[in-house]
């Protein structure tokens, strides 16, 4: 089944080219997914093209007006919903939301710009309001583009046949253990021994304790959230000696 996704915009062409590049062109090329690119100064009807207008009530900046953003959906019955805002009053982006999203036949993202959109369009009409993280940008396009690249690559067939979303970084609640490449010496840095061992069992043991090793040093929230470490999981730390006496968790 192919993902539909609809984005509201004013800006289509930046969204258009960053959709066309690398994994999310191809995918779109296999029809992992499709993209439809609705520009809201279309539907403006004055001879300037308005779309933004000041605050009621004062204050600074400008306001995305909610006609041409209501003309657009009237338009297009076929955008996809959920149609999910981008702004930074939603809720925070992260890889169990790009899950969610991924199991969807389809979704549409507004972008804001300016101070915000009008708060009816809000009202009437988006279903869900996400934000990629505690800062804000200038627009929504950069986050509706971050949103799209993590949950397509989550599809099957995204990433072709040889890659896979499902061992990484979050996929089991855990950060991603530390990769290397050829050549085995850089700098006078090794690649540590047990990678070239050939021991794959051992491997997976080591890359598993080096997943949760620096887990509880960058991210202990992640590890308080599935509810501390296990037995198991202690003890892979303890064959690996990477328990630390002196840190805080394990
Ligand atoms: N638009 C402006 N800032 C944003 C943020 N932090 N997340 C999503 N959309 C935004």
């Amino acid at each position: 089944m192919t993902l539909r996704v609809d984005v509201l915009t004013l800006f289509p062409e930046a969204i258009a080219h960053y959709a066309t590049t690398s994994v999310l062109g191809r995918a779109s090329q296999r029809d992992v997914w499709a993209l439809h690119v609705h520009d809201f100064r279309d539907a403006t009807s004055d001879a300037h093209r308005t779309v933004d207008d000041t605050p009621f009530g004062g204050g600074a900046g400008m306001v995305l007006r909610a006609e041409p953003i209501l003309d657009t959906l009237v338009a297009h019955p076929e955008i996809a919903r959920p149609l999910i805002a981008l702004t930074p009053s939603g809720r925070p982006f992260t890889h169990d939301v790009a899950k969610e999203l991924s199991s969807l036949s389809g979704f549409s993202l507004l972008c804001g710009r300016y101070e915000g959109i009008d708060q009816r369009v809000l009202d009437l009409e988006v279903d869900d309001e996400i934000s990629l993280g505690d800062y804000v940008l200038a627009g929504g396009e950069l986050a509706a583009l971050c949103v799209i690249e993590a949950v397509v690559r989550l599809l099957p067939g995204a990433l072709g046949n040889d890659h896979s979303s499902a061992d990484e970084s979050f996929s089991d609640g855990l950060l991603e253990y530390p990769q290397y490449t050829k050549p085995a010496v850089v700098r006078d840095l090794e690649v540590p021994e047990i990678l070239r061992s050939g021991d794959h069992a051992r491997i997976e043991r080591w890359r598993r304790a080096q997943a949760l090793r620096r887990t509880l040093d960058r991210r202990p929230d992640l590890i308080a959230r599935r509810g501390g470490l296990n037995g198991e999981e202690t003890a892979i730390l303890v064959e690996f000696a990477l328990v630390d006496e002196n840190r805080q968790n394990g």
